[in-house]
């Protein structure tokens, strides 16, 4: 057999003359009597093939008629340029080799364009072989690496924390709870505090672990299920904090320019959007971004009761709106940093003014909202446990003090300044691709009406 070779060499104009095998799923499929066409993808590209009977035998003739739409095939044939083939190239088969056929397809390009997302997250195992989600998971694959590339050159130690805990980070309202053995436990929301605890042995470290959510929010930002990149240093303060932010993301954004430039242009991203992003950011203190906020006339929405919402007030978080206008005509992401701290989680480092926090959000440009969230961490175990109890009154949830003992050990024994944050890469993926909506952004997504397939 001639040697087995992806289908973008072919479309690179590395083949052509060439007898060369290709194998792969059946994306288009027409025939007329003696003559089969079929589009045949593989994990890197689209070729139109042609498969004529007397150029293949009778019995590979058979097969390619018996092939149909995401039947898998291995195919012989010559390549040559064709000017009228999508993409420039054909491959004239000489040996047609049907290995699964499919029959009725249910997941035709055309369900796409009509709106029957459910039908196609009920078919979500089938439908990642659509060209959408190939390129969304390339872009996903690519954005991963490169953020454990800045990582890995700037000293941050990758470590795996547990996503099995007894420990609310942000709070027990959004809580998935379970058995474990008779007591209960959490699915983590964040490996922070785990971090915090590595960081006083490895000093920088980083992970990538699930995050779960039990917020019933249905928006085009919300899963229930996220892969959650965090990270978290010794030694430094939420300045120190927001300049690694900066410089990750900056990095990684260019970068994807060069490893994904084709899937971004697939997904209707320009690249040069990407490269016009430069550290440093525009840093707004919270009072300064409600003050803007406040000046500016946008569309806030409509509250519960179906009334417009009034302007934004000062110790109100930022909403999908706010977030919105605030990043208005930016083309580099911003920061929003010195929350109240009634408004931001209990492990957060109190400013000397009494009603802030040291902390920041990182929000995307077009109204892709908050990418990150981080804080400098409070070492202050009275001042922690004090905001335990309001956050536990707020959310309507007791909170367990003797579950953060091993916590508040970290501050007896050796404390240092540390900060660190956490990114949600399915937020980071829908908006360097320009997607319509989160769930695109991961394989499987779980959402308050959605636990399969
Ligand atoms: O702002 P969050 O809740 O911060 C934390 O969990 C900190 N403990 C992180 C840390 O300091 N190590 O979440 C961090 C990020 C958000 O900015 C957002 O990008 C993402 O996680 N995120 C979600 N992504 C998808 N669906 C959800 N329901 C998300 N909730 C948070
Ligand atoms: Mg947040």
């Amino acid at each position: 057999m001639t040697d087995v070779v992806p289908i973008s060499s072919i479309l690179k104009g590395e083949r052509t003359g060439e007898k060369v095998t290709i194998r792969g799923w059946v994306h288009r499929y027409r025939t007329s009597g003696k003559i089969v066409f079929a589009q045949l993808r593989d994990a890197s590209g689209i070729v139109q093939t042609t498969t004529k009977l007397g150029h293949v035998d009778e019995a590979g003739f058979a097969q390619a008629k018996a092939a149909a739409v995401e039947a898998s095939v291995v195919l012989t044939g010559t390549v040559k340029e064709d000017e009228r083939a999508p993409g420039g190239y054909e491959l004239a088969v000489e040996k047609f080799q049907l290995v699964g056929p499919s029959h009725d397809f249910p997941i035709y390009e055309s369900t796409v364009d009509a709106d029957a997302q459910e039908v196609l997250l009920d078919r979500r195992h089938l439908f990642l072989r659509s060209r959408h989600l190939q390129a969304t998971m390339l872009l996903r694959a690519k954005t991963l690496s490169a953020f454990r590339e800045w990582f890995d050159e700037h000293h941050f130690i990758e470590t795996s924390p547990s996503v099995i805990t007894t420990n609310a980070c942000e709070g027990g309202s959004e809580l998935f709870t379970f058995d474990y053995f008779g007591q209960e436990a959490f699915l983590s929301q964040s490996s922070q505090m785990y971090l915090e605890a590595l960081s006083f042995s490895l000093e920088r470290v980083y992970c990538l672990t699930p995050s779960f959510r039990a917020e019933k929010s249905r928006t085009r930002k919300h899963l229930t299920e996220f892969q959650h990149l965090e990270a978290e240093a010794a030694w430094a303060d939420n300045d120190a904090n927001m300049r690694v932010q900066e410089e990750l993301v900056t990095y990684v954004v260019h970068r994807v320019t060069e490893t994904a430039k084709t899937q971004l242009q697939q997904l209707g991203r320009d690249p040069a959007d990407l490269l016009a992003i430069q550290a440093p950011f525009k840093r707004y203190s919270y009072d300064a971004a409600i003050d803007k906020l406040r000046a500016m006339e946008y569309d806030r929405g409509r509250d519960a009761k179906g009334q417009k919402r009034a302007a934004i007030e000062w110790g109100e978080d930022l909403g999908t709106a706010d977030e919105r206008a605030l990043v208005e005509g930016e083309t580099s992401p911003v920061f929003v940093h010195d929350w109240p701290s009634d408004i931001k989680a209990f492990y957060m480092h109190e400013n000397d003014d009494g009603v802030t926090v040291a902390c920041a959000d990182l929000i995307a440009p077009e109204g892709y909202g908050e990418i990150i969230g981080g804080s400098q961490r409070s070492t202050d175990i009275e001042s922690m446990q004090r905001r335990l109890e309001l956050q536990a009154k707020r959310d309507g949830v007791p909170v367990d003090m003797a579950a953060y003992e091993w916590y508040f050990d970290l501050r007896r024994y050796g404390s240092v300044p540390h900060a660190g944050f956490g990114l949600g890469t399915e937020r980071v993926v829908s908006w360097l691709g320009k997607l319509d909506h989160i769930r695109d952004a991961t394989p499987f997504p779980r959402t308050p009406s959605r636990a399969s397939p």
